[in-house]
């Protein structure tokens, strides 16, 4: 049984449709990406799976419970700009957290420091929060959403707003916590994604793009593609257009000076590209023959 079954799960603010009928799965100890562009849907998904927002419609059940059944103290939730109080200290805030779910002062202090020692933050837990960095902050608020030990941990772009420093702290720490947790988080970075997720579910405009276990996607998307860039040049432009239309090409995709091509065989593909573009003196700048990659099938869902 998952742990969590999401079934046709809705938001509109009026008109507009923020999350437009998504299901899905999670079973019980994966590390999930919820993968999107911005204004995908991805934050409105969490906050109704956090019990934030009600959704227009649909059903959520948590580790087989009825829908509509509070699991909230099941949660930890990390929300995708966190406030803080900069006056509390680390260690005053996440024992707060731990008795808003509902632990007594002195369990509430000792889990606190556990929390706390777990995102590496003990040096300055008696620092005030005004005074940490981004990258504290974050942390601080991975601490907040593990100190009562949640079954599940939403977590909503924990990464993007981080250096590159503070970013590989954070990803270090949600690959030691994704051991002993479910993990759910949002990105729009699919590196991020594919360094310690297991499954990812691909959302763009409010709708599931695809789904499923990494490594399943990876074979599945694993097709003969060409890639390659001229210089910024119109004839050499209009070549590319017309290289759309080859029988051996099944799909293209152009942008300004580039263009990616799912060949139906790459070497045939080759081949007459190459040969074309020695005859016409075309100016290439790259070119590129192998399998296309997740990143092909994000950008191709993105640019869609
Ligand atoms: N309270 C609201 N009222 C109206 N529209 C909203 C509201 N909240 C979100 N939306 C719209 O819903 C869509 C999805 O927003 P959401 O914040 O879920 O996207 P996201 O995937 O989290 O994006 P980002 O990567 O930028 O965080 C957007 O078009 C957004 O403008
Ligand atoms: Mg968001």
């Amino acid at each position: 049984m998952p742990l969590l079954q999401v079934t046709n799960l809705r938001k509109s603010y009026g008109k507009h449709t923020s999350v437009d009928g998504i299901s899905f799965e999670i079973e019980q100890g994966r590390c999930v990406a919820l993968l999107g562009p911005n204004g995908a849907g991805k934050t409105t998904t969490l906050r109704m799976l956090a019990g934030l927002l009600q959704p227009t419609s649909g059903a959520i059940s948590f580790d087989g419970s009825h829908p509509g059944m509070d699991y909230r103290r099941a949660l930890g939730y990390l929300p995708q700009a966190p406030a803080f109080y900069g006056w509390m200290s680390g260690m005053e805030y996440v024992t707060f957290a731990a008795k808003l779910s509902g632990s007594g002062s002195k369990e509430a202090a000792s889990m606190a420091a556990t929390a706390i020692e777990r995102v590496g933050l003990t040096q300055d837990a008696r620092r005030r929060i005004g005074g940490y960095s981004g990258g504290m902050k974050q942390r601080l608020g991975l601490a907040q959403a593990l100190v009562h030990r949640p079954r599940l941990l939403l977590l909503d772009e924990p990464v993007s707003a981080l250096d590159p420093l503070g970013r590989r702290e954070v990803m270090e720490l949600l690959r030691d916590i994704r051991e002993e947790t479910t993990v759910l988080f949002s990105t729009h970075v699919l590196h991020d994604a594919e360094e310690i997720c297991d499954d990812i579910i691909l959302m763009n405009r409010g709708l599931i793009a695809e789904q499923g276990a990494l490594s399943q996607l990876r074979s599945k998307y694993s097709l003969p593609v060409i890639r390659m860039r001229t210089e910024k040049n119109d004839g050499a432009l209009k070549w590319l257009e017309t290289l759309a239309s080859k029988p051996f090409i099944v799909e293209a995709r152009l942008s300004g000076d580039g263009a990616v091509f799912n060949v139906s065989d790459v070497e045939v593909a080759r081949r007459s590209i190459l040969q074309e573009a020695a005859s016409l003196d075309i100016p290439l700048l790259q070119f590129e023959a192998g399998s296309s990659t997740l990143e092909d099938l994000f950008m191709k869902v993105v640019g869609a």
